[in-house]
């Protein structure tokens, strides 16, 4: 059982939509989208299918059980099972935190631009012309201010801890956002042009699949599921010990998975309505013009094209997703939070505060310094440092805990598990193929 003092999760269902909460997010809306027009459709969407299913879902079945045993955060759940060699244990923690706090300082840009795109229709709505421009307007000073308030209420929500915060706002939220993404995808189905863009989606072009391509979808998918970062391990800490994990696992899986589908369902087809609407999607030589705006240039385009009713969809549409950001960018606050909060012995109050501040520095000297940081920030963290860091969680899994404890700690959820094919083939599957799978694909362009 827990101790006492740290949250806990009140209810299976709310622990899934809370991780579920985690997984889905820009990445799924934005990310997702964004790499499949830009590598060619259906060929990353299979590939990238095929990441989630034989490296990202093993995966986050590692990190949750790593999570669970150690009843602590990243760097204490580590030292629970890396008993000879805590040294290792502190410094992959840390790496964990401080990787979760790169991703939050660049997401909460892209979270303040949702914001600016839900509150443009209101103040357009009220007269404020010129305010409801600027909102949507790519520019220094938009980006930090939207930034400041989307970094406010992250800390806001975290502050709260688990049950009274995370938890709840994930409940009731979520399913509120897959709704409205069905009510949009049958929309944009009866506009003109969308069925060229569900080709593109659907019918793969293997012309486009390459190292880079592999990598990417690799990436996209650790990304995802908030894996590496130690995010998903600390969610892991707060669940109760009946919890059958690879099940709970499997669900979350699949609701970040269908999310990513159904927002490539809605984006591609509405990439394509655009473009017959007039709006420049494609440059002349075929290539997307600004993919990294491509969402948000498609998205208001298709409000549009709904008339007033569209009006009040986009606002409701951008309000969700910056809850879907929040949901993902409180389980990235957590980690450095859950450590200091217990590794320091300073209350999570002070500790969401403190870290929220020291993040959002470097979220603005990111915006102020855009072309240069963004991108690096954004690559080096998601493709690289949480794969990597994958690695070693299923090291950790593999080669370092004993074969026992970890049977023991999954069977207290799934006292069936022994006899089950998943047990015969997940933990010799994550001690050895999915280090070397990883790895094969960092090395790939390089053989
Ligand atoms: N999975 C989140 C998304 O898709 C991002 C995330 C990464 C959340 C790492 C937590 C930790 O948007």
């Amino acid at each position: 059982m827990a101790s006492s003092d740290r949250g806990q999760f009140s209810s299976r269902f709310g622990f899934i939509m809370a991780a579920a909460g985690s997984a889905v997010g820009l990445g799924n809306v934005w990310g997702f989208p964004t790499q499949t027009a830009s590598n060619g459709g259906a060929a990353f969407l299979l590939i990238y299918l095929l990441m989630m299913a034989l490296l990202a879902f093993p995966m986050l079945v590692a990190e949750l059980t790593i999570g669970r045993y150690g009843q602590s955060n990243p760097i204490g759940s580590l030292r629970k099972i890396w008993t000879n060699n805590r040294l290792l244990a502190v410094l992959f923690g840390t790496t964990a935190m401080l990787t979760a706090s790169m991703i939050l300082s660049f997401y909460a840009i892209l979270a303040g631009w949702l914001i600016g795109f839900g509150v443009s229709p209101i103040m357009k709505l009220i007269g404020l012309q010129s305010l409801s421009e600027w909102l949507i307007t790519f520019g220094t000073g938009r980006n930090v201010l939207l930034t400041v308030i989307f970094m406010l209420m992250t800390v806001f929500v975290v502050r709260r801890g688990v049950a009274d915060g995370i938890e709840k706002w994930s409940s009731r939220l979520m399913p509120v956002l897959f709704a409205l993404f069905l009510v949009l995808i049958i929309y944009i189905f009866t506009q003109h042009g969308a069925m060229d863009g569900l080709k593109m989606y659907l019918v793969p072009n293997w012309e486009h699949v390459n190292g880079g391509l592999v990598v990417n979808a690799m990436g996209q998918a650790f990304f995802s599921l908030s894996l590496g970062v130690g995010a998903m391990m600390v969610y892991g800490s707060y669940l109760s010990k009946d919890v059958n994990i690879p099940k709970t696992a499997g669900q979350v899986a699949i609701i970040d998975t269908g999310v990513a589908f159904f927002a490539g369902l809605l984006i591609l087809p509405a990439m394509f309505v655009a473009k017959a609407n007039g709006v420049q999607i494609f440059s002349e030589t075929g290539e997307l013009i600004s993919s990294g705006n491509l969402v948000f240039t498609v998205l208001p385009s298709l409000f549009d094209s709904m008339g007033l009713v569209g009006e009040i969809v986009g606002v409701a549409f951008f309000a969700l997703m910056v809850i879907a950001a929040l949901t993902s960018s409180i389980a990235m606050l957590e980690v450095p939070v859950s450590c200091l909060q217990e590794e320091m012995k300073i209350k999570r109050e002070k500790s969401a505060i403190i870290l929220g501040l020291v993040i959002l520095v470097f979220s603005v000297l990111i915006a102020a310094n855009f072309d240069t940081l963004f991108d690096w920030v954004a690559t080096a963290s998601t493709m690289y440092m949480q794969p990597l860091l994958g690695v070693v969680w299923a090291i950790v899994i593999g080669w370092v805990w004993s074969r026992n404890a970890l049977l023991k700690e999954i069977q207290q959820g799934y006292p069936e598990i022994e006899k089950t094919w998943f047990w015969r083939i997940w933990p010799i599957y994550v001690k050895v193929v999915c280090p070397i799978a990883i790895i094969m694909v960092f090395a790939y362009p390089f053989l």
